[in-house]
C-alpha cells in the first residue's frame, strides 16, 4: 500500500466470460509479464468468439453444426436463411455464455424474433441447424507431458436444451458423471477433445462441449475458463476422477 507495490507470481484465471476468457486480461497479463492459468491471448480470442472457433475446428475434420453467420449492419431475409438451413434451428449471440439470447426455432414464423433477440446481446450472431442428440462434455487439462481427461458428464436438460435456468437450477437438469454412454463414444470423444487441446494450443483446464447422434459427434463449443463453484462441472468430474479441488488448482498453478 502507498509507496509499496505488491508483485504478483501467478494469476489464477476464474472470471467466465469476458475480460477473463476472451483474451483481454491474457493480453494484458503478457505485457506486465506475469503467468496465468488459462489458455493466452491469441487463444482465448478464437475460442470465445464461437463462429471463428467452430470454422477452426471443422477445418480439422471435426463436425459442427452447419450455420450462417449474420452481422447487425448486414441484411438478412428469412427465405434465404432457410434455403441454407433446415428447421429446426438454433439461434445464439456469437460471443455469449450462459444461454443468454438464445432460442430454439421450429418454424420459420419464429425465426425472425429469435434473430432480434440474440442481436439484443451481440453484434453478430450464428443460426445453426438443431442437432439432435446426446449432449455431453469433457473437461482436460494438459501439463508438460501429463494428460487428465476427466470422466465425461452427460447433460439431460428438462428444458429444449441447456438454457439459462437449466445451467443455474439444479431442478432442471440431470448431470450424470460419469457419462453412461457406449465405450467407444466416450474413447472417441476423450480422443477429439485431447486433439483439439493440442491444435488450439489450450492452457490449463478446459471444457469442450458436444453433442452426439447416429451421425456422429458434433462440436458446440470450448469453455477455456469453466465454472468452479461446487455445482460446476469440472468440480464435480474432479471429484468423481477422485482428485480434490485443491489438487487441480496446484496442477493450474504450477502449470502457470
Ligand atoms: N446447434 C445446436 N443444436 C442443438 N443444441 C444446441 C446447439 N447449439 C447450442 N445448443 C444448446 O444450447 C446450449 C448452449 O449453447 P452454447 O453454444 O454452448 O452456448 P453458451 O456459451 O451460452 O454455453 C448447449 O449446451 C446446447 O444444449
Ligand atoms: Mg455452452
Amino acid at each position: 500500500m502507498g509507496e509499496n507495490k505488491i508483485h504478483f507470481d501467478t494469476v489464477f484465471v476464474a472470471i467466465h466470460g469476458t475480460p477473463g476468457e476472451d483474451g483481454k486480461l491474457q493480453g494484458y497479463f503478457d505485457m506486465l509479464d506475469i503467468p496465468y492459468t488459462s489458455c493466452d491471448h491469441a487463444t482465448s480470442a478464437l475460442t470465445f468468439n464461437k463462429y471463428f472457433c467452430k470454422n477452426f475446428v471443422a477445418q480439422l475434420n471435426v463436425l459442427t453444426a452447419k450455420a450462417v453467420h449474420l452481422t447487425k449492419n448486414e441484411n438478412w431475409d428469412i427465405d434465404s436463411i432457410l434455403q441454407q438451413l433446415t428447421l429446426p434451428v438454433f439461434v445464439k449471440p456469437n460471443n455469449g455464455g450462459s444461454s443468454v439470447g438464445m432460442s430454439k426455432v421450429n418454424e420459420k414464423g419464429e425465426l425472425a424474433d429469435a434473430i432480434k433477440k440474440a442481436f439484443r446481446e451481440d453484434n453478430e450472431i450464428l443460426i445453426e441447424e438443431f442437432i439432435e442428440g446426446r449432449e455431453i462434455t469433457c473437461g482436460i487439462l494438459k501439463k508438460g507431458k501429463e494428460t487428465i481427461i476427466f470422466p465425461l458428464a452427460e447433460v439431460i436438460s428438462k428444458n429444449d436444451f441447456f438454457d439459462y435456468e437449466a445451467k443455474y437450477n439444479p431442478d432442471f437438469v440431470e448431470e450424470i458423471i460419469p457419462a453412461q454412454i457406449p465405450e467407444e463414444v466416450t474413447e472417441h470423444c476423450k480422443q477429439v477433445s485431447s486433439f483439439l487441446y493440442e491444435k488450439l494450443k489450450c492452457k490449463g483446464v478446459v471444457r469442450f462441449d458436444y453433442i452426439f447422434n447416429d451421425k456422429g459427434m458434433y462440436f458446440l463449443e470450448v469453455n477455456t475458463v469453466p465454472g468452479l463453484t461446487e455445482a460446476s462441472f469440472i468440480p464435480q468430474m474432479a471429484n468423481s476422477y477422485g482428485m480434490p479441488l485443491s489438487d487441480l488448482f496446484g496442477l493450474l498453478v504450477e502449470g502457470a
